[in-house]
């Protein structure tokens, strides 16, 4: 039964939810597969069209086919519909071996939205549906930020709920926008609590700070990353990564990232992004670019198709797919690593009247707490992780439905105007992580002997 299901999962012909991919779960600072494999992320930023991309099961084979081609491990969602089956898309990007990060927000569920910070128990709801909604799959891995103890307290919720539900350890945590001056504070914020429960189960920037040819290591950005993330107690990766400015793109950084500076630090990173839009961060396009008013529903925005075969935007997706080919690193194996880590907390920053405006002592803040609380020693933390003037100067007008940035400086910033990414990308996200490595399970198994569970 068991090889006859697979076998037409292969073919392609099946589309019923198989959950038998290694599932993905924190241990100390690193992600580990339930096979105890150190997992890194060689991921990609997919948001297709604004509403759920991963809904359309065809669109979802066609591209997952091709960002296997590529390499990729793993996939970023911003924004899906709670209420929706996944089960295609999510079956198609198992066969593939490619997890998936989920933002747990939509764009009205942001912890600050409209310039206030709250954590409601319509937000809260919110999140626990897309928790529900993809707990069942086993290539989900979660993201979400900016008032941090908003963040941390929705953090902490919705750990509670998973396990209230008895549901698998999804790791929950957070992507930030790299603002340089307060990033710092907030990725020492969201680690430094005694209490594990008040801590996120790893953490995530956007970063463009890596641009052109020319650019090593020492003159990127990355070697003031890494200084500020030597020992950080949970697992800490890229959750946008790219520039833009010195075409093409050749990823070189990718060497650095899972490199001897920064592998025992970083789990990797994901590429913004999938689709070529007007900021023009695309790997694949759906054909020819039409005139920027044209727009066809969802299938045509902007002049930019949005469906169908994708196209490689070349040189750079082949410059990411022989990057990537040359980079697979083992890491450690979860017993070994378990039996060692000891975590080193960071210092949780002092409140500082003109920056980090959060008192780190006070208690975080309650279901319903909004605006001021205990936690904000003077009301709104706005200071703390929004960005502001994330415009991108040498940008077109850039209205991409995907995801979006935040803003490392104002010269390399990507997506900024990018009608989802320059809210995500300015609030920050939360997200859940999965995959569904099937066809490496069925390798391995197969190799082994071994008969397989699948839960139909
Ligand atoms: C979300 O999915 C449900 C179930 O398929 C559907 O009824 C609803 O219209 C969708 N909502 C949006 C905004 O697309
Ligand atoms: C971006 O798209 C939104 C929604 O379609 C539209 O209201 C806005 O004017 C667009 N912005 C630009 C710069 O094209
Ligand atoms: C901002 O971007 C410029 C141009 O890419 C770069 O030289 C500079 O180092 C960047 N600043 C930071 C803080 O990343």
């Amino acid at each position: 039964m068991a090889f006859f299901f697979l076998l037409c999962l292969v073919l392609g012909v099946f589309s019923t939810i198989i959950n038998s991919i290694p599932t993905i779960s924190v241990t100390g600072a690193k992600f580990f597969t339930s096979e105890g494999k150190q997992f890194f992320i060689k991921g990609v930023a997919y948001q297709l069209i604004e509403d759920d991309p991963l809904v359309d099961v065809d669109q979802c084979e066609r591209d997952a086919t091709l960002m296997q081609e590529l390499g990729a491990n793993t996939i970023r969602v911003y924004h899906i519909n709670e209420t929706a089956d996944h089960s295609g898309c999510m079956n198609a990007f198992a066969s593939r071996g490619i997890y998936l990060f989920v933002d747990l927000d939509s764009f009205k569920t942001y912890i600050s939205y409209s310039g206030q910070p709250s954590w409601t128990e319509e937000k809260a709801a919110s999140y626990r549906a897309v928790m529900d909604n993809f707990q069942q799959y086993d290539n989900t891995a979660e993201t979400d930020s900016p008032a941090a103890p908003y963040l941390l307290a929705a953090a902490a919720d919705m750990t509670k709920y998973r396990k209230a539900k008895g549901y698998r350890d999804i790791p929950v945590g957070y992507s930030a926008t790299d603002t340089g001056a307060l990033r710092p504070m907030l990725q020492d914020y969201v680690a430094c609590r005694p209490d594990e429960t008040e801590r996120l189960d790893f953490y995530s920037v956007n970063t463009y700070s890596w641009c052109g040819a020319a650019t090593e290591y020492q003159t990127s950005g990355y070697p003031a990353l890494q200084a500020l993330s030597q020992d950080y107690p949970i697992p800490l990766w890229m959750s946008e990564d790219g520039c833009n400015t010195a075409p093409p793109r050749d990823f070189k950084d990718q060497n650095a990232v899972f490199g001897p500076d920064m592998i025992d630090t970083w789990s990797g990173a994901m590429i913004y992004e999938w689709i070529q839009e007007m900021n023009h961060y695309g790997l694949v396009s759906y054909g020819a670019q039409q005139a920027p008013d044209v727009t066809d529903g969802t299938r045509i925005v902007n002049g930019f198709t949005r469906e169908g075969q994708p196209v490689p935007v070349q040189p750079d997706f082949d410059n990411l797919k022989q990057v990537w080919a040359t980079i697979s690193p083992t890491g450690v194996e979860s017993a070994a690593y378990a039996a060692t880590f000891s975590a080193k907390l960071p210092q949780c920053p002092d409140y500082t009247a003109d920056g980090w405006k959060v008192d780190a002592a006070a208690a975080l803040p309650t279901l319903g707490a909004q605006g001021v609380s205990s936690g904000m020693a003077s009301g709104v933390p706005s200071g703390s992780i929004t960005v502001t003037g994330i415009t991108n100067p040498s940008a077109a007008p850039t209205n991409g439905t995907g995801a979006g940035e935040s803003g490392v400086n104002g010269t390399a910033t990507p997506s900024s105007t990018s009608t989802a990414g320059a809210q995500s990308g300015a609030q920050g996200n939360a997200m859940i992580g999965g995959n569904y490595g099937l066809f490496g399970v069925l390798a391995a198994a197969l190799a082994m002997g071994a008969s397989f569970v699948f839960f139909i």
